[in-house]
């Protein structure tokens, strides 16, 4: 739980998994029951939390030190908690993120191998003791996601990396799942998009029921 009064739902889950197609169906079956939402992502969020994320997707001529990486992650985070999370779970808002600090143990911590507790220390150090209340992680074959995200138009600089590296982000994510089945819950994201909605639906039904 959150010490604030709305509640934090994040999306997670490999590229190409669903997450932001079903942000925004997620957000109008919330309104539909009268809920404030707000919708945001990660990294960004605010203009310069953007700007972060511009520079964390852009293929750069020299090596990205994956401490670099990390800590430009945590900064954005932390820019986006104070202008956006933050004030919207005190005013009462839903706030429903597309990716969040699991991405950040999945991405930096399983796929670039950087130390957990190094991230455990920033996560602390940056969010105090605020996690998200649920977490809907998009589960779906690597090559399947990668090949739907593909099909978007130029890759980034993550999406550029080989197979294993998507492969060990799954593994991590399953794994933080089943580490934590209060929080997680498992979408089959390989499922046809009107399938996905329906789990979606359901999942989101009991949000608004455990709202108290
Ligand atoms: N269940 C589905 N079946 C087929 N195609 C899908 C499905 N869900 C989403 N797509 C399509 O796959 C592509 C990737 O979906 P989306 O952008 O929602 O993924 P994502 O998880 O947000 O990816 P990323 O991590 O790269 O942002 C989009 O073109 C979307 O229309
Ligand atoms: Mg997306």
């Amino acid at each position: 739980m959150t010490q604030a009064a709305g509640r934090f739902i994040t999306f997670e889950g490999v590229e190409g998994a669903g997450k932001s197609s079903n942000l925004g169906w997620a957000a109008e079956l919330l309104r539909a029951e009268g809920i404030e939402v707000t919708i945001t992502r990660e990294p960004g969020g605010t203009p310069l939390a953007e700007a972060l994320r511009d520079l964390l997707l852009a293929p750069h001529e020299e090596p990205v030190a994956p401490d670099t990486e990390l800590l430009l992650i945590f900064a954005a985070r932390a820019q986006h908690l104070q202008q956006v999370i933050r004030p919207a779970l005190a005013a009462g808002k839903w706030v429903l993120c597309d990716r969040f600090t699991d991405a950040t143990y999945a991405y930096q911590g399983g796929g670039r191998g950087l130390p957990v507790d190094h991230i455990a220390a920033l996560e602390t150090l940056v969010q105090g003791d605020l996690r998200p209340d649920a977490t809907f992680l998009f589960d779906i074959d690597v090559l399947t996601g990668l090949s739907r995200a593909g099909k978007r138009g130029k890759l980034d600089r993550f999406e550029q990396e080989e197979r294993a590296f998507f492969e060990r982000i799954r593994e991590s994510y399953m794994r933080r799942a089943a580490d934590d089945p209060t929080r997680f819950r498992l979408i089959d994201a390989g499922a046809p998009l009107d399938e996905v909605r329906m789990q979606v639906q359901a999942l989101i039904a009991e949000q608004v029921s455990a709202r108290g």
